[in-house]
């Protein structure tokens, strides 16, 4: 683990109740220490109720819009006043079920800055754009389409989670060296941009973190934490891998 204070950030998609906000709080949150983050990105539904219980939270995706007739869509700006702290954008689910391009993401990247919510800028390559070796291309095309829409300073006020879209939900997890060979691609290919944004951005990596592997992944030297899916919906498993970023 580097000198970057590492994040654990739990993604729990679709799934939750206010019952687990509960519950998940009730043990987990007396647990928080100042050396790691933990945040939590509930349903918009339980935005609310995370927020009330404690938790430092942010939205699944927001809008590349301000308001109007956007049926269904989420308002950077309102989950800002609700007291929401970071976005995801990019998630893979978004590009895959939800149609968002590069471009989209990288506006929906810049509305969540705009509106002063820290955007978590997801990127990561299909298992068959893995086989044919394309996968440092992807991952560079993802992040540029950002750096070419809203600078390379922006970087330094966001995360980046790299998420192998094969080992999303697969229990097929990215070997620590496989993961750790991309974060470094990664923070590289930043620091021809900026060496210092580079070195101080957190790279987390997702897909398949559970409480047996979190701790070789978070040992890492470019790995700076975990987006987390299902294990994060288990108190017991996200403490524990909270705690591997101690
Ligand atoms: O954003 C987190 C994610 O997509 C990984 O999900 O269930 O493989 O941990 P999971």
């Amino acid at each position: 683990m580097s000198q970057r204070k590492p994040i654990v950030a739990g993604n729990w998609k679709m799934n939750g109740s206010v019952e687990l906000v509960e519950e998940i709080s009730s043990k987990v949150l007396s647990q928080i220490e100042e050396k790691a983050s933990l945040i939590v990105f509930p349903p918009a539904m339980l935005l609310s109720s995370a927020i009330e219980k404690g938790f430092v939270t942010g939205t699944q995706t927001v809008s590349e819009n301000n308001s109007g007739a956007f049926t269904g869509e989420t308002s950077a700006e309102l989950a800002k006043q609700l007291g929401a702290e970071f976005s995801l954008v990019g998630h893979s689910e978004r590009r895959s079920l939800f149609g968002e391009s590069n471009e989209v993401v990288a506006k929906k990247f810049s509305k969540a800055q705009e509106n002063a919510l820290t955007p978590i800028l997801c990127v990561g390559e299909t298992e068959s754009q893995r086989e044919s070796g394309e996968t440092e291309q992807v991952v560079a095309e993802q992040i540029k389409a950002v750096i070419e829409h809203s600078g390379i300073a922006s970087l330094s006020n966001s995360v980046i989670a790299y998420e192998p879209v094969w080992a999303i939900g697969t229990g097929k997890t990215a070997s620590p060296e496989q993961a750790q060979a991309v974060h470094k691609f990664i923070r590289d290919m930043i620091a021809e941009y900026d060496g210092h944004i580079a070195n101080e951005l957190r790279i987390l990596y997702g897909g398949s973190v559970n409480d047996s592997n979190s701790d070789l992944l978070f040992a890492q030297p470019d790995i700076d934490g975990g987006l987390i899916g299902g294990a994060s919906l288990k108190a017991d498993a996200f403490l524990s891998i909270y705690k591997s970023a101690l």
